[in-house]
Order: C-alpha cells, then sequence, then structure tokens
C-alpha cells in the first residue's frame, strides 16, 4: 500500500480524540469548508434527509451538557473543550412534501427542466420501498445521515480539524432538550470537533488499527 497517497495519509492522520485543547478554536475559513462538504454529502435519490444542528454559543453548549445527566460521561468535557459539537439528525418521516424541496431546488440549479418536474418524482418510488405501514422512514434517512458523517469525518481530516463520533449521547435528553431545533428530525450521533490535547489525548499516539484487507473484502 502507497501510504504517501493524500487519501491514504489523511485517513492515517485522523482518529478519534479522547481529550480536547481548550484553547484551540477553529477557524471561520475551515469552518465554511466543512459546512459546505457536508452541504454536498451523497444520498440516496439525493434525498438529503439530514438537519445538521451546530452546538457553538455558550448557551447551546450549556443545553448539551445537561444531557449527559445520566449516561456516557466519558464524552461529556467535549462539551465546552471542543470547538463545536454538531448533532447528525435525520428525517423519520420522509415524505413526498421533503423531496419536492429536492426536485425545485433540481429546477433552480438547472439539473432539471421545469416542465420534467411530475416525472423528477419518480424517485420518490425508493422512499417509498423504505417506508412501512406508519410511515417510518428511520432505518433509510439514517442510513443516509451516516454518509454525510463520514463524509465529514474525512473532510476534518484534510482541513486537519480532530473529531469524536458519539453515538455516546442520551438521545432521548438530547432530543428533548433540543426539540424545537431538530423539529421533527431525531439526532441518534452527534460529532464533537477542533483539536486535541497535545498530552492528555491518549488516542492520538497509538497507532492506527483495522481488520486485515482479506478479512474484510471478496475479489471476483
Ligand atoms: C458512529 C460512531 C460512533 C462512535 N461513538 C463513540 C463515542 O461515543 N465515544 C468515543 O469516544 N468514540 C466513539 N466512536 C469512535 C470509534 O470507537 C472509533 O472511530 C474506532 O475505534 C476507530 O478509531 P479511530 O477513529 O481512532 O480510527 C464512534 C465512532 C463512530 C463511527
Amino acid at each position: 500500500m502507497n501510504e504517501k497517497n493524500q487519501i491514504i495519509e489523511d485517513l492515517l492522520w485522523r482518529h478519534t480524540t479522547k481529550k480536547y485543547d481548550k484553547a484551540r478554536k477553529i477557524p471561520q475559513e475551515d469552518l465554511n469548508i466543512l459546512f459546505e462538504a457536508m452541504r454536498l454529502s451523497a444520498s440516496s435519490i439525493n434525498s438529503q434527509p439530514w438537519k445538521f444542528v451546530v452546538i457553538e454559543s455558550d448557551e447551546a453548549k450549556e443545553r448539551m451538557n445537561k444531557t449527559f445527566a445520566h449516561k456516557f460521561q466519558t464524552n461529556q468535557p467535549h462539551v465546552f473543550d471542543s470547538s463545536m459539537i454538531i448533532l447528525f439528525a435525520y428525517n423519520p418521516h420522509y415524505s413526498r412534501d421533503d423531496y419536492a424541496e429536492v426536485v425545485d431546488k433540481g429546477i433552480k440549479d438547472k439539473r432539471t427542466k421545469p416542465e420534467k418536474r411530475e416525472s423528477a418524482f419518480g424517485g420518490m418510488f425508493f422512499a417509498e420501498l423504505n417506508t412501512d405501514e406508519s410511515g417510518d422512514t428511520s432505518a433509510w434517512t439514517k442510513a443516509q445521515t451516516y454518509l454525510a458523517l463520514g463524509n465529514t469525518l474525512h473532510t476534518l481530516a484534510r482541513l486537519k480539524i480532530d473529531s469524536t463520533p458519539m453515538e455516546g449521547i442520551d438521545t432521548d435528553l438530547v432530543n428533548e432538550e433540543f426539540k424545537k431545533e431538530l423539529d421533527g428530525y431525531q439526532c441518534d450521533v452527534a460529532l464533537a470537533i477542533g483539536y486535541h490535547h497535545i498530552e492528555e489525548d491518549y488516542n492520538a499516539k497509538l497507532p492506527k488499527s483495522r481488520r486485515e484487507h482479506k478479512s474484510i473484502f471478496v475479489h471476483i
């Protein structure tokens, strides 16, 4: 494997940060690139069934801090030590109205001709395949949101910004506390971003470890 390749270098460089340097915050120009990269994430039928709640103000961080009252306290210090926390939320009831925003943006971006608007809704067939009797699309829309998370992790590595993906959040408390901002979306995973603490982030010093190629690939 050629480890000089930029993609491989990025992926070897990144690690899950266990302790942040409180003194360092992310410059706005890097945040602009990050948010744009997140917006450009791919998704099934271009559904983009996500919402990203960026917890950056002191007041919002206080609210996030409260959600660690009962569970996953190992992730709690990231609330104030990292630069910010991003909630990755998905739409649990993706509907034709939601897809209309995508279709109409496609027309605005000149990807779809206005007269083809109705046929552009053909993509909804795929969403319907992934909708249960009660209108629940969670399994499908949540999967799309994790694609955005993966894209975000790689983008952060390119920008040399550290991060901690966190399924270790109290989803009941997070979804209750940020109910207004989530506006019907569901958050099951969050991401802390910032810069790791040089002495105290033990994970920064550990070698990367992954399953062997032959164990995970089947070449036929
Ligand atoms: C979806 C997801 C959720 C994770 N949740 C947590 C978490 O709550 N706390 C934590 O410290 N690490 C969490 N991790 C980090 C993983 O343990 C880590 O990515 C894995 O061990 C590989 O290590 P690396 O990221 O340093 O390469 C999570 C990772 C992912 C992708």
